[in-house]
């Protein structure tokens, strides 16, 4: 089994914020997730560098266009090392391998006959890089998204067929129910679909910073046909020497609902038109909000991921983000809210879990995890969750799954108190029955962190080495035997001082 998943590649013309990080930790928790389930894993991110976006930037800063993405993809590529992304490879789409693939892409359209050269005119966003339809445009002529004055634009061009892709659309989206997720995402696409497909242009001729149009350089082909290509020519060159294709695509791609038309709409179209493969499926996520608008650099609205993370560590924003706000929903965060749950979830019920149980098989059993049948009332708790944590994450449910998985960390710790291992350890009389709460408890916080992996995967990595847990598969309760001897663990979530 094999599994491909992907992020938005991200434009170049500003520093990178939590907005993209969500983004890239979301198809990090699926791609680990996918890896702990033993398949093989490609997951791809990057930066989108070409088209109107960035040359925009590029002239109000009075810089070369290829200057931003040598500025900017190394911030894009820290932050995601920084939020412990897994990615297999970084594209940037200024890469050879990539310009080379993306004209030969386009060719095979152009030679399937899906090209032909017109004249568009109508309302246009250069930080969208895209034509608004009249139902698109807000306040008479402003941008919904970026709520910047839309310019009036005609332009002769090279287009795309996208109208004769209409019946194909509907047909792929009937056939698979759940090519795009969640449904209310499936049914605005397919209402866009059902109001009638225009064609779009395939080039821009005013542009000079893109990839040429092989059969006419002196345009530069749409960086929306551009970006969306990264997808598949990464698999021709991301891993030296081999080519993934056969190997990995059709992908799985996350994203948010700014760019579900592109996504949703053209992509499988321009994919049908050059006889690939369309998408295995996408998953549209919402918009992380402070204070109620869309954290975004033009909305100069930012909060820095860079500080939670020195200050908490990656893993405890990557649980907050997924807590926090229903993936697929939008939602709001706060420092607070951020501090809050660090606190009460991450330190004092996992935390607390972790170092408790650790120090009581230490103190009662010279750190030896007793061997022992686990008492029917715990492990009762734990029989299918596993089950249904997978078949959430298949679903991408990334917050429902998280909610299944923190109903264990809780069951554990009620079962502590009701257990109460430490009047057990006063009389002997009870020594079975420390043993088996001991190893009840040692079980489930291996068999939970296990599930809690993908998504804080540095503190689990620690919690588990401590556990004497060798792997990292996901596992059922009770398929461990006991006799492991534990290790120390510092604490997974400490406390902050004032000072910090
Ligand atoms: N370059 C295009 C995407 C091309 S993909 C073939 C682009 N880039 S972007 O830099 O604007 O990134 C947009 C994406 O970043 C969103 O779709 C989303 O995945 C992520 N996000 C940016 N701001 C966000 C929030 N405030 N909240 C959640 N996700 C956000 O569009």
């Amino acid at each position: 089994m094999s599994f491909y998943v992907t992020t938005p590649i991200y434009y170049v013309n500003g520093e990178p914020h939590l907005g993209h990080a969500y983004s890239t930790i979301a198809a990090d928790i699926l791609a680990r997730h996918h890896r702990q389930r033993g398949e093989d894993v490609f997951f791809l991110t990057g930066t989108d560098e070409h088209g109107e976006p960035v040359t925009q930037e590029a002239e109000r800063e009075g810089v070369d266009p290829r200057e931003l993405g040598d500025r900017y993809a190394p911030r894009f590529k820290d932050l995601a090392a920084r939020v412990s992304a897994s990615n297999d490879f970084f594209i940037r789409t200024t890469d050879e391998g990539h310009i080379k693939r993306v004209q030969d892409v386009v060719q095979r359209v152009y030679d399937n006959g899906h090209v032909y050269e017109g004249t568009y005119e109508g309302w246009y966003c250069p930080r969208c890089a895209d034509f608004k339809t009249e139902s698109e445009i807000e306040d008479g002529s402003r941008c919904p998204i970026h709520k910047i004055e839309l310019t009036r634009e005609e332009e002769k061009n090279w287009f795309f067929r996208l109208s004769s892709f209409q019946q194909d659309l509907e047909r792929l989206y009937e056939q698979r129910p759940s090519f795009v997720e969640p449904d209310f995402r499936r049914n605005e696409a397919l209402a866009f679909i059902k109001q009638g497909l225009q064609d779009v242009s395939l080039s821009r001729r005013r542009l000079k910073w893109g990839v040429p149009v092989p059969w006419d350089p002196d345009q530069v082909i749409y960086v929306w046909f551009d970006a969306l290509l990264n997808y598949y020519t990464a698999l021709g060159y991301g891993r030296v020497g081999e080519d993934l294709t056969g190997e990995f695509w059709p992908a799985f791609h996350i994203l948010a609902k700014d760019i579900l038309k592109f996504h949703a709409i053209y992509w499988p179209a321009f994919l049908m038109a050059a006889g690939i493969e369309v998408p295995r499926g996408m998953y549209i996520h919402g918009f992380l909000l402070m204070e109620g608008h869309k954290m975004s650099k033009s909305l100069g609205n930012v909060l820095d991921p860079y500080k939670a993370i020195e200050l908490f560590g990656a893993d405890a924003l990557r649980y907050y983000l997924f807590r926090e706000v229903s993936f697929g929903q939008d939602g709001q965060i706060s420092t607070q809210g951020f501090e809050a749950r660090y606190e009460t979830e991450l330190a004092n019920e996992y935390g607390n879990l972790a170092n408790r149980t650790l120090s009581m098989v230490g103190r009662y059993r010279e750190g030896v995890v007793p061997e022992a049948v686990a008492e029917p009332e715990l492990a009762g708790g734990f029989e299918g969750a596993a089950e249904r944590a997978c078949e959430l994450l298949d679903a991408s449910e990334l917050t429902q799954a998280l909610e299944e998985i923190w109903k264990l960390v809780r069951r554990l710790n009620q079962y502590v108190e009701e257990a109460a291992p430490w009047k057990l350890a006063k009389d002997d009389a009870e020594a079975e029955r420390l043993d088996s709460v001991l190893y009840g408890l040692a079980e489930g916080l291996r068999v939970t962190t296990l599930l809690l992996h993908a998504y804080m995967p540095d503190t689990t990595g620690r919690l588990l080495e401590a556990l004497g847990e060798p792997g990292r598969e996901l596992a059922e309760f009770g398929s461990r035997g006991g006799g492991q001897q534990l290790g120390e663990l510092a604490p997974l979530f400490p406390k902050l001082e004032p000072a910090d």
